[in-house]
């Protein structure tokens, strides 16, 4: 495969998908085309950030995330190390900003921030040197992983443009949903929203999706089912009755399934909750790509990491 250079990416931090261009965006999935084929094969190794730093700083505990950040940075070359809550002095009281200068004073070329709060990762790179990565803040965006569904969704739809894609379930809480919408709207596919009210953000409909509160009604004639995670973490107070009864009416199952169109592919950003809102047939099932949304997510972090390593100080 012939691989045309992609265009320059003009930012220094990535920190939402809100403020890139289509084909800044296509641009990235073009570089995590290319990095897909480096993944698959024996030798993995490349050293766009060879003698880099880069520091994966987790406020919030991740498995996929943070191992997808650290295989990708060590694919590229760069030295990575992990830092998360527990055994950071945040736990001591110590501020976000004074964890950032503390960083920031051992010259890491690239930080990538998970935080439990929208806007933490904007203050963090405001008061650091080196390139910045949301890799998840609040509800608000989870850039790389928007970028990820978008490659698994183009390579195995051969477009974007046109599909009718459902995202379903938790909306409220799930920054998933907020970066998503944005990047696939950009992309030029139709983003409809499933759930009950109560897990709906008010407001949604301003996002230019069509709002449908009844899952039978919503699948109908997509191309994509997104399903989310109930993130009973960041519920105080009742959302659902029971469980039982989510499942009842937004799990996804292959009655349900079978409204949307018949070539109609699954996906879910993990961790899933089996029987709560997706069928463990359904997950493992011939329609699923959640797999494989795991090996595209190397793939784009790669490339995001590759796209910024052209801003960093004698890049
Ligand atoms: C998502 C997240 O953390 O926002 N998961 C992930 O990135 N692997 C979605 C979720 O937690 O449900």
């Amino acid at each position: 495969m012939t691989q045309v250079a992609p265009p320059s990416f003009p930012h220094r931090h990535l920190l939402g998908i809100e403020g890139l261009t289509r084909p800044e965006i296509e641009g990235l999935l073009d570089r995590a085309d290319a990095a897909v084929d480096v993944s698959r094969q024996v030798e993995k190794k490349r050293n766009v950030l060879r003698g880099r730093t880069q520091i994966n700083l987790f406020f919030e505990p991740s498995t996929r995330t943070q191992s997808s950040f650290e295989l990708a940075g060590k694919r590229l070359g760069a030295d990575v190390m992990n830092m998360s809550v527990a055994s950071s002095s945040v736990k001591k009281g110590e501020t976000l900003i004074d964890t950032a200068a503390t960083l920031n004073a051992m010259r890491p070329d690239i930080i990538v921030v998970r935080h439990q709060s929208a806007g933490a990762v904007h203050l963090l790179a405001r008061k650091v040197d080196c390139s910045v990565v949301n890799a998840g803040d609040g509800a608000h965006e989870h850039p790389t992983q928007a970028l990820l569904d978008a490659l698994t969704i183009r390579r195995n739809k051969g477009r974007i443009e046109g599909l009718q894609v459902a995202i379903c379930g938790d909306v409220l809480h799930s920054r998933v949903a907020r970066s998503n919408i944005i990047s696939l709207q950009a992309l030029g596919a139709r983003v409809r929203v499933i759930g009950p009210t109560s897990l709906l953000p008010s407001g949604i409909a301003r996002f230019g999706v069509e709002v449908f509160t009844d899952m039978r009604e919503g699948l109908r004639d997509c191309d994509i089912v997104m399903m989310l995670r109930l993130q009973r973490e960041r519920m105080n107070g009742s959302f659902v009755p029971s469980v039982k009864e989510y499942f009842r009416y937004y799990g996804l199952d292959g009655d349900k399934l079978a409204l949307a169109r018949p070539d109609a592919l699954v996906m879910h950003p993990g961790p899933m909750n089996r029987g709560v809102e997706i069928a463990s047939d359904i997950a493992d099932g011939a329609q699923s790509l959640i797999r494989e949304q795991v090996e595209m997510g190397v793939a784009v972090r790669m490339a995001v990491l590759e796209a910024l390593a052209s801003h960093l100080p004698n890049g």
